[in-house]
């Protein structure tokens, strides 16, 4: 089991790790090994939002700005959009590139909400003093637990959140 890490510390190297993968994507050209990097972004995504909604979010209720929690849910749920369209699709799909490079978009977008000085996510829950001690713990055994899961099993279809009102 890796080092104890901190909620933040915890949540900032999942952005790190996927952030490197969206580049190796990128980087490569064969079909087989692009797809292989693109449902391990997908698995890292589903998992990391899985563990904020669960955990880190629900702790930030009511002691950061309610609207850019709200924000943040709602950006989970388009990004959970395209991490189903990326699962289900594959790189000989005409707009497969397309998706994942519009998801990296749209997670730069979001982690930077998160991570914004002064004003972000993170910053307004440390100024909350939340026990981030104890939250990291939390995470690390909850993405451990799914990580495992997910491995085996596969990773099961996203479910959003706050997309209540359409089908699409
Ligand atoms: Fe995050
Ligand atoms: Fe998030």
């Amino acid at each position: 089991m890796a080092d104890k890490q901190d909620a933040i510390a915890l949540l900032k190297a999942d952005h790190r790790k996927v952030e490197d993968l969206f580049e190796q994507f990128e980087k490569t050209s064969g079909e087989g090994r692009k797809q292989k990097i693109a449902l391990e972004i997908c698995l890292e995504l589903t998992v990391h939002a899985q563990i904020e909604e669960e955990i880190f979010y629900p702790a930030c209720e009511g002691k950061i700005e309610e609207d850019l929690l709200k924000e943040a849910y709602v950006e989970h749920d388009g990004a959970k959009v395209l991490i189903a369209e990326i699962e289900a699709g594959g790189p000989d799909d005409d707009f497969y590139d397309a998706k994942v490079l519009v998801l990296s978009e749209q997670i730069e977008h979001h982690v930077e909400e998160e991570e914004k000085r002064s004003s972000g996510i993170f910053a307004q829950a440390k100024k909350a003093e939340l026990d981030m001690d104890r939250i990291g713990a939390e995470l690390a055994a909850r993405k451990q637990a799914l990580m495992a899961n997910y491995k085996s099993s596969g990773t099961p279809k996203p479910e959003t959140t706050t997309f209540t009102e359409v089908t699409v």
